[in-house]
This record gives C-alpha cells, sequence and structure tokens, in this order.
C-alpha cells in the first residue's frame, strides 16, 4: 500500500512526524532542495494557456501597467491579453493545476504524510521580474514551491491577528506587512507557510514559476451549519415537545427540571451517535466546491473491459471532479464517501477503499490481486462510469 517514500527531500532530513510537531500549524520553514528534480511540467506559454480555458480559475495582477496601481484580472483570458502586458511588476496565477495536468497532481504524492481531504489545489504562478501579489496573509496552510526562476520572499515568524488592509484595493494587501526574514528561492527550494504568516513574494527574473500546495480548513460556522441543516432535516416536522411523564410543578413561573431535561435530550441526541457524526462529516467533506459534479464517461466501461484493461497493464486515476475519503468498521466493512454520498462497502469490498482514495494514480499492479473479487471489479467498475475514476492516462 501507500507509504511515504523514506528517501524524499521534501522535508529536508525531517521525518514527517517531526515535521508536523515541530512546524505544522506553527512556524514557516525553508528547505533548500527540497524537490531536486523537479522538473516544472508547466512553461509560462502553457500556464498562459491554460489561463485561456474555460473553466479554469485564473487571475492577473497587476502592481503597475494596468487601469490602476493592483488590478485584478479574472479570466478566461484572451491570448491577446498577454501580448498586451507591461514586461514587469505582473502575475499570472491559476488555480487547480493538479487537475488540469497529471504531471502536476503527482506533487500531491509528497504530501501523502497528511490526509488528502486536507488538500485543496495546485495553484500555479507565473511573473516577470518585479511580479508579486503583494504582502499579504493567506488563512490556509500552503508549501510554496519555487519550479522555476527566482523569487525573493520576505515573511512574518508569527501568525498575525489582526491585520490592517489598505483600503479600497482589488486585492488584499497588508498595510503595515514588516519582514522578519528575508531569502531568495531557486528551482527546487520550497517554504512552508502556516495560516496566516504575513508573506511577500517578489519575482527576480522573468523565468520565476511558483508551485502553492494549498490546504483546507473548513470554518468552524460552515462545519457546524452543514451538520445542523442534516440533523434538521431528518427531524419529523410533526414532533413536539412532550412531558407525558411530569410531575406537578412547584411554582407555575419556574422553568422546572423536566422541562429543562425535556429540551436538554433533544439537542444532546443531536450528536450522541459518533457513527453518525462520521457519515455526516465524511459526505460534507467529500462534496465537491463550486457546485461542481463527476462527469460520466462518455461510454460506460463494462467490468469485463476493466479487467482486461487492468491486465494489460493500464491503471485507473482519480477524476477531474472526484473527492474519495474512506472509515474502515470493525466489522471489516468500510464506508466509502465519494463526492459528497456514502457507499457501504461489505467486507467483500471493502479493500477498494484503501485502493481508491488518497492518492492520484491507481497502477495496475495494485489492482490485479482483486481482479478475481467481481465484487469488487463491479465496485471499481461503478466509480469509472460515475466518473469518480478513469482510466490512466499513461
Ligand atoms: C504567487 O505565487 O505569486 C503567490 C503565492 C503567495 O504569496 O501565496
Ligand atoms: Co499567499
Amino acid at each position: 500500500m501507500q507509504t511515504v517514500s523514506p528517501t524524499s527531500t521534501l522535508l529536508g532530513d525531517r521525518s514527517p512526524a517531526e515535521f508536523l510537531d515541530t512546524y505544522w500549524q506553527k512556524k514557516p520553514l525553508v528547505v533548500r532542495d527540497a524537490l531536486p528534480d523537479f522538473d516544472a511540467p508547466l512553461s509560462p506559454e502553457e500556464l498562459a494557456g491554460l489561463a485561456c480555458e474555460d473553466g479554469v480559475e485564473s487571475r492577473l495582477i497587476l502592481e503597475e501597467g494596468g487601469a490602476h496601481p493592483w488590478e485584478l484580472r479574472h479570466g478566461p483570458f484572451d491570448p491577446a491579453a498577454f501580448q498586451a502586458l507591461p514586461e514587469t511588476h505582473w502575475t499570472l496565477l491559476v488555480q487547480e493545476v493538479d487537475r488540469l495536468l497529471p504531471e502536476v497532481g503527482a506533487l500531491l504524492d509528497r504530501f501523502r504524510f497528511l490526509p488528502d481531504w486536507r488538500l485543496d489545489d495546485v495553484m500555479v504562478s507565473y511573473a516577470p521580474t518585479h511580479g508579486t501579489v503583494g504582502p499579504h496573509i493567506d488563512n490556509y496552510d500552503v508549501f510554496l514551491i519555487q519550479g522555476a526562476g527566482h523569487r525573493r520572499w520576505q515573511i512574518g515568524t508569527e501568525p498575525v491577528e489582526n491585520e490592517t488592509i489598505v483600503p479600497d484595493l482589488d486585492v488584499r494587501i497588508l498595510a503595515d506587512f514588516e519582514a522578519e526574514a528575508e531569502f531568495v528561492l531557486g528551482p527546487g527550494d520550497l517554504l512552508y507557510l502556516p495560516p496566516r504568516v504575513a508573506h511577500y513574494g517578489v519575482s527576480t527574473d522573468d523565468a520565476c514559476m511558483t508551485y502553492s500546495v494549498g490546504f483546507r480548513a473548513p470554518r468552524h460556522q460552515d462545519l457546524v451549519a452543514n451538520f445542523l441543516q442534516t440533523a434538521l432535516e431528518r427531524i419529523d416536522p410533526d414532533a413536539r415537545y412532550g412531558d407525558p411523564d411530569r410531575a406537578p410543578v412547584e411554582h407555575p413561573g419556574a422553568l422546572d427540571e423536566t422541562t429543562r431535561a425535556t429540551v436538554r435530550a433533544l439537542l444532546r441526541d443531536l450528536v450522541r451517535d459518533d457513527a453518525d457524526i462520521d457519515r455526516w462529516f465524511g459526505t460534507f467533506i467529500t462534496t465537491p466546491d463550486r457546485g461542481r459534479e463527476a462527469v460520466p464517461p462518455e461510454t460506460p466501461i463494462s467490468a469485463s473491459a476493466l479487467t482486461d484493461m487492468v491486465r494489460d497493464g493500464r491503471g485507473l486515476q482519480r477524476g477531474p471532479v472526484s473527492r474519495l475519503a474512506f472509515i474502515e468498521h470493525t466489522d471489516g466493512s468500510a464506508t466509502l464517501f465519494a463526492n459528497g454520498e456514502a457507499l457501504s462497502l461489505p467486507p467483500e469490498q471493502a479493500p477498494v477503499a484503501r485502493l481508491v482514495a488518497g492518492r492520484e494514480q491507481i497502477p495496475a499492479d495494485d489492482l490485479r490481486p482483486h481482479l478475481h473479487t467481481d465484487a469488487i471489479v463491479d465496485r471499481l467498475t461503478a466509480l469509472v462510469n460515475d466518473g469518480l475514476l478513469e482510466p490512466a492516462a499513461h
């Protein structure tokens, strides 16, 4: 099964456990040569090409040379827009490049010491000399990998509680940024930033490409609101307060113990069942953002065609709109959460959960031992036909 490569240099000479203990969500870390073989899979021209595609989220930020300082433009862009840009002082940013290019998606496999659901996307930026998005704060953890060229970073060292933002700009720029550390990162270098640590990265050449592996952290308000909405939908609309076992009250104006205990029990019952909460969380956290849905293949695959494909050495990969996570149960069964659906896998099918979730590619070698179990092949076939998995591109 999947393991974190012990030879990975992503965290320098730190183990994932050491990194998590000392840095994760606590303080920044620079790792020189974290990805010595990272061969930036995208040229600036290819990134610009992606930013011209429909359905791809992209932005241009022009500190100078735009309609006004710090102009923000949203894609998709016309190719001519790139011809008209100034020589310097701008940045192009494209979100979810991991979903657009498998070579970039493969980057996520370096982060498998963290739960897959926490990973958001890989954003790729290109900036000519002096290009920057300005000094700012993000609410999420981010690993910034220098893919090509160089960027000078100035960063704070502690998370900031309350920031002051320059008013009336298109972008959120810190009014009172003070650098506490400064360094230049080159190809293969990495900067990890916990949430809310101020940072200011400026390109120092015309080749600067930065790959930001960003994380998700749902707001407590959103978690609780969604949970309560789900709980609400399960309450019988005709059910009402009742007190068939009450004794006479000691004072008619008092909110007596029977009344209070009945109401407390109603509310506590909403969160009494751990399995129920876990199931809600699995569906909540695997629901794709922005109302997206998996797209089923034009021609469904049959179980026998899938078997032949795997026998021939072709594996599967995660579909472009696919969020998978699982919970294993003590009786050997598992629940596979797939884009907001909870799929119950009986013990015979339960291996599917580990096979498909938490990775981009499912090699044929991992699938082959399961081809003799019809229930597993059927489940994999259904996942392909629902667009959650697809035949591997290579
Ligand atoms: C960039 O790639 O230009 C922005 C990254 C960041 O500062 O979060
Ligand atoms: Co940032």
